[in-house]
């Protein structure tokens, strides 16, 4: 396993849309592993492939319950409304105010490609969908509603 470098916002990188993951491959278990140490490094709660330079979409997401690996993750449902601060490890030293769905339902692969479904609600449903925004080029930042203040630990 390794640390990877972390793109920062700007990076151009981080404005595109990720390719599927087709078959699981020796390189893609590394870059997942590689992630989770990056993402655990980092005391982020999520890290996206593009984060490390990586078109492809494949997740990570520890909010404290253990590493959740999502590849090809879906948002297949969305219900209510939760506002709060939202931080990216792309964009350090800073956090804003977000609205995001309070529960969420995705679909996704596991690493042995086989399929799986989470259903998250506040922190993990957040964690979820700003992870798989990533994965279409779109950064929190686009989203804040108040401007960005500085916090002294970075999330996500
Ligand atoms: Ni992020």
């Amino acid at each position: 396993m390794a640390i990877r470098k972390i793109r920062l916002e700007g990076d151009a990188v981080l404005g595109k849309k990720c390719r599927p993951v087709e078959k699981m491959t020796d390189k893609i278990h590394v870059l997942v592993d590689d992630m989770l140490e990056t993402m655990y490094e980092s005391n982020g709660v999520g890290l996206a492939a593009p984060q490390v330079g990586i078109l492809k979409r494949v997740v990570v997401i520890d909010v404290g319950d253990g590493p959740l690996v999502m590849i090809n993750p879906q948002l297949i449902e969305s219900q209510g409304e939760q506002t709060g601060d939202e931080g990216c490890l792309s964009v350090p030293g800073v956090a804003g105010q977000v609205t995001r769905p309070n529960y969420v339902r995705v679909q996704a692969l596991d690493e042995e490609m086989q399929e799986i479904e989470i259903e998250a609600t506040e922190l993990l449903a957040r964690a979820c969908c700003h992870e798989i925004d990533h994965l279409d080029g779109i950064m929190y930042t686009a989203l804040v509603e108040d401007g960005l203040h500085p916090v002294s630990n970075e999330e996500e």
